[in-house]
């Protein structure tokens, strides 16, 4: 089932195996933007039914992360074309990842005090300029409470990104809802302390996303907007549980019932990262019965667990993360049976940053 078409976006994918949105901040300076050793990247993963590309910053002031790839400038749509290019060639189709990272930022890699939901800083460290030159963890600045002014900024921020991705090449986008991120920071009690329409019971927490889908629905289609999650996985996904008993649970159920009759291309859960839960059949089940619509899965899967999940019906679409570090033909290796390459120590220590080494030097089995 694993090798089986798919229908996205009015188009079909060859299978569904998806490549999971991965950070590996190699853009070219200045202005973060992407070349075209990001093009052999996603190039040689091509034969996955989907690419969805790495977090992509809608705004300067979205950046959490330096050197991470923006799709907010004439130059990053630009750079975006070779990869989206590349990967159309081989017959493959990508997706990029929106990201507003809220609070999880530093002043010096927003180039402005980072905003979220409400002026609450989690201790929490980010990847950017180090005082003694070049780049490493930074601690996070506190953020200030959004005004309705940026809440609506924001709104207009992700459709332009929408359409600029569309522009350079994209064939759809996902917002990125998971991960303790700005869509996130809006659901969790934890990170949003508001007494305005946007804080408060769960349908004000849910509102800023839906009126962002909503607004990149007008602009570019709903089959080709999408939206990962990550209501099992903590609010501090690396550093801490906060958030984790959150009501967050109940909050997503809410926004898939709002979300089912639109029509997305798919939700994405992003599981078994940082502190999580697990998930149990009964919640797939649940969350089956309230979203019937195209659902993804990622984290930590294997051919035979991402197999089950499609065999029983909780998944239409499987991504996988560090799999496609090492194993550019994962969806090769699947079919032929052969051993994964390892995600070992040495893959884990070029993750981010720098250049081919550990990123497009991975050959495909021979
Ligand atoms: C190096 C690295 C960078 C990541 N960057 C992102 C990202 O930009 N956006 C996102 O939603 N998830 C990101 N993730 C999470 C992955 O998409 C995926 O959910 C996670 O790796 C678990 O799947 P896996 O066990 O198959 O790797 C990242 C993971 C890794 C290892």
């Amino acid at each position: 089932m694993i090798f089986t078409e798919y229908p996205l976006a009015g188009d079909k994918l060859s299978n569904r195996v998806v490549m999971a949105p991965m950070t590996r901040s190699r853009t070219s300076q200045p202005g973060d933007v992407p070349n075209d050793i990001m093009a052999t990247y996603y190039q040689q993963r091509a034969t996955a039914g989907l690419i969805i590309s790495e977090g992509t910053p809608i705004s300067a002031v979205a950046r959490g992360y330096s050197l991470t790839p923006g799709i907010y400038t004439q130059a990053h749509i630009e750079g975006w074309k070779k990869t989206t290019a590349a990967v159309h060639q081989q017959g493959g189709k990508i997706f990029a990842q929106l990201w507003h990272v809220g609070r999880r930022s530093h002043t010096e890699i927003a180039g402005e005090q980072p905003v979220a939901p409400s002026a609450l800083k989690q201790p929490d460290k980010v990847y950017g300029p180090l005082a003694e030159g070049g780049f490493g963890m930074v601690e996070t600045s506190a953020p200030r409470e959004m005004t309705l002014d940026d809440i609506n900024q924001t709104i207009r921020d992700f459709t332009q990104a929408a359409e600029n991705a569309i522009n350079a090449g994209f064939d759809g986008v996902e917002l990125h809802g998971a991960h303790g991120y700005l869509l996130d920071q809006f659901m969790r009690t934890v990170s949003n302390q508001r007494t305005d329409q946007y804080g408060g019971n769960q349908e004000n927490r849910i509102r800023f996303v839906i009126e962002i889908t909503n607004a990149v629905i007008a602009a570019i289609g709903a089959d080709k907007v999408a939206i990962r999650l990550s209501p099992l996985v903590g609010e501090g996904v690396d550093s801490d549980d906060s958030g984790k008993h959150d009501d967050i649970i109940d909050v997503t159920k809410l926004l898939l019932k709002q979300l089912a009759p639109l029509n997305l291309a798919y939700i994405h859960f992003s599981e078994n990262i940082g502190d999580y839960t697990e998930a149990t059949d009964e919640f797939r089940q649940h969350i089956r019965e309230i979203y019937p619509n195209t659902i993804m899965v990622a984290g930590k899967l294997t051919q035979q667990s991402a197999t089950e999940l499609l065999e029983k019906g909780y998944a239409d679409l499987v991504a996988f993360g560090t799999p496609y570090v090492t194993n550019p033909d994962l969806v090769q290796r699947f079919q032929r049976g052969v051993t994964l390459a390892e995600f070992d120590a040495d893959a884990r220590l070029t993750l981010y940053g720098g250049d081919e080494k550990g990123y497009t030097d991975y050959p495909p089995a021979s």
